[in-house]
């Protein structure tokens, strides 16, 4: 294989959000510029949902004001709703992404609504962004399993994917939110929604609870989908997911992919130094293997 795999690093979003420790709005601000150096051309930046629900991205205004954006790198925010939406606009954001999710009560328990409310919810923010030139990006979470209903039936994740995409989403990012997949089963999935959204409009979102997420994402490669999200630090998780531990490693998943053969423009280097600092800020080590491999003795 000789080709390109585009990196979504939602480190300073689906990182952060689940973080007990307090990350100040400098520290968050570092974070993206650091990784928007490494080569990195999406870097999800902060979250305008309800502070009441995710306190630690309160800032989000605050931080995507700060953030030194680097021409060729988008910079998209996650929304919930049309005041999330307005938030985000009022500060200059160019790129959404809109999240609902494959099984019923894990949407509720995450945004108080049933899944097709959400969808409903989405309709007029991406009229609106349509008219605003912003581009949207769609999530589907719990798409290999659901802690509250156990399995979701792939006919669950098509609809959903489908309708994102319908709707208007350029990208719909396939979110196995609690980390229970396995390659078999991710590549089963895939496929199902491949036959009824195009594979180049799709992304993995895996995390890594068990320890599968590289081995599910080599799976999904093998069906032509070519954009990963992964957090730098492996740090994250949904705060509404019960027992969702963090992302797979940013720097985990560029050194498969280069070893592979397959370029991501990433310094590997560089981003598992900030993988390395971002754990010091967290007072703790790195959750990547790479990084710590390739820490400096
Ligand atoms: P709600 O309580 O039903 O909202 O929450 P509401 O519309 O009834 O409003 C209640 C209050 O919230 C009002 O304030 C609103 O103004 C305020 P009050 O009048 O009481 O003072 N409010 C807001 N404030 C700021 N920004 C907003 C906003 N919206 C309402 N956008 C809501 C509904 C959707 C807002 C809430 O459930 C929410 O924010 N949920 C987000 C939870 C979250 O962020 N989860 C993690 C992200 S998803 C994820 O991690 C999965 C993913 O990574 C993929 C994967 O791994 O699967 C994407
Ligand atoms: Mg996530």
């Amino acid at each position: 294989m000789n080709d390109f795999v585009r990196i979504v690093e939602v480190g300073p979003r689906d990182g952060l959000q689940n973080e007990k420790t307090h990350v100040a709005t400098a520290d968050k601000i570092q974070l993206i510029g650091r990784l928007s150096a490494t080569g990195l051309k999406t870097i999800e930046a902060t979250s305008f949902v309800s502070p009441r629900w995710v306190p630690q991205l309160a800032d989000a205004a605050e931080v995507y004001a700060g953030i030194q954006r680097r021409p060729g790198v988008a910079y998209p925010v996650l929304v919930p709703n049309e005041q999330g939406y307005e938030r985000a606009l009022a500060v200059g954001v160019r790129e959404v992404a809109v999240f609902t999710a494959a099984s019923e009560q894990f949407n509720r328990t995450n945004t108080n609504a049933g899944i097709d409310e959400s969808l409903q919810r989405f309709a007029p923010i991406l009229a609106r962004a349509a008219a605003d030139g912003v581009k949207v990006r769609g999530y589907v979470s719990t798409v290999l399993g659901c802690p509250y209903q156990g399995e979701v039936p792939l006919a669950d994740v098509v609809r959903v994917a489908a309708a994102l995409h319908r709707m208007g989403c350029y990208e719909v990012s396939l979110g196995d939110t609690i980390g229970v997949g396995t390659p078999r089963k991710a590549r089963t999935m895939l496929k199902a929604v491949a036959a009824e959204v195009p594979v180049d409009a799709l992304a993995l979102h895996f995390h890594d609870t068990y320890g599968q997420a590289l081995a599910n994402i080599a799976s999904c490669l093998e069906e032509g989908v070519r954009v990963v999200d992964a957090a730098v630090s492996g740090a994250g998780g949904c705060p509404y997911a019960r027992g969702a531990s963090g992302n797979v490693a940013s720097e985990d998943v560029v050194y498969m992919l280069h070893g592979m053969g397959i370029e991501t423009g990433v310094d590997l280097l560089a981003l598992a130094e900030t993988g390395r600092w971002l754990a010091g800020r967290l007072g703790r080590e790195t959750g990547s293997r790479t990084g710590r491999a390739l820490a400096p003795t």
